[in-house]
């Protein structure tokens, strides 16, 4: 029997991949390319390519395969894009998760794993943010991701799903092997804009806003290795098959950086200036998000393996100093 990983050859999704070749996992990936890359399909693994849209191709892979449960990262995850682009979102995201959930009820697969984030709350109440707090998107991704987890519980009570959704907070880093890592395409986060200066691609990094209510006026995010999210979803599959009822956990570190102390810590790594500058806010930014992951930790026993930021910066930089353009040669 195999998990299955839909978007698979994706930023997170082939670094879970990874994590479940190392466990010993027999792992099928579906991913259309179309945002995730064939180079970073792990060798080990089989991979169809196609649309998550597409009813005949879902079904087709639960027909070759003898699918365990689920792990769905196929969704376009640009926030910018989603606000000028909504439809887009509604398209893939929503319509995407339909088709593979009638396919799943039709071949009787009962266990999925799911890619939430942290854009569900929207402006929070408080942080740490808890799993209980009001969820209140502020952009058409977050909404998105929110309306999934309740097609699942719906789902769910109707056919007998379980799932489980990880809400990422600021996911970043690099595998151990330097093999994968993020390859964005427009690259829109902060850690591998901060790097492109360093690498010759960029003059300097641009800080949006530096007057927001935080210690030093820039953003603070909750900054999580993505082989530590890859290892979220191995603990959140395990829990589904061993019976558990559904559920939704924080991933984070539960410590906040502010963008300032970011690029700080880049210069620390790289050993380069990198000059920065104040641009104006970007909109639909809060000022401040920071996981509680203590139910993460205390359920699944998810324990962080990559929770400093220098080794985090470390592990992006060994990455895109070696691969400048991505998996592009
Ligand atoms: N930032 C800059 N300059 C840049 C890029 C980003 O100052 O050039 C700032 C942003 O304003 C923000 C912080 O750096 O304060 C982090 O920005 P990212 O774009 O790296 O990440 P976000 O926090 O905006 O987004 C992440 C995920 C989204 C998810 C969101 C949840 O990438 O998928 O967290 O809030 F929706």
């Amino acid at each position: 029997m195999a998990i299955l990983v839909f978007g698979g050859a994706g930023y997170i999704g082939s670094h879970t991949v990874y994590e479940l070749v190392d466990a010993g996992r027999d792992v099928v990936i579906a991913d259309n390319l179309e945002t995730g890359h064939i180079e970073a399909v792990h060798p080990k693994a089989k991979f169809y390519q196609g649309d998550i849209r597409s009813r005949e191709f879902v079904d087709s892979v639960f027909e070759a395969e003898k699918i365990d449960g689920v792990i769905h990262f196929a969704a376009n995850s640009l926030v910018g894009e989603s606000m000028t682009n909504p439809l887009k979102y509604y398209d893939n995201n929503l319509c995407g998760t339909k088709v593979l959930l009638e396919s799943m009820v039709a071949h009787g697969i009962d266990k999925i794993v799911f890619s939430s984030t942290a854009a569900t709350y929207g402006e929070p109440e408080r942080v740490p943010i808890l799993e209980t707090d009001r969820t209140d998107p502020t952009n058409c991704y977050g909404e998105t991701k929110l309306s999934m987890e309740k097609m699942f519980k719906w789902i769910g009570l109707a056919h007998g799903l379980r799932f489980v959704s990880l809400r990422y907070f600021n996911a970043c880093g690099a595998h151990v092997s330097g093999q994968i890592g993020e390859a964005h395409s427009p690259e829109t986060h902060l850690i591998p804009l901060i790097l492109q200066v360093p690498n010759g691609q960029r003059e300097a990094i641009s800080i949006f806003g530096d007057d927001y209510d935080t210690k030093d006026g820039t953003c603070i995010r909750d900054y999580i290795h993505v082989t530590d999210l890859a290892q979220a979803h191995i603990l959140a599959m395990d829990y589904l098959l061993a019976g558990k009822e559904s559920n939704i956990f924080n991933l984070g570190n539960g410590v906040g950086f502010t963008v300032k102390e970011v690029i700080d810590t880049a210069r620390k790594v790289t050993g380069h200036p990198i000059p920065a500058k104040i641009t104006p806010r970007r909109a639909g930014d809060p000022a401040q998000l920071i996981a509680s992951s203590e139910k993460a930790k205390s359920v699944l026993g998810w324990n962080p393996q990559h929770a400093d930021l220098e080794e985090i910066i470390a592990s992006a930089w060994n990455w895109h100093k070696n691969h400048p353009h991505g998996f592009a040669k």
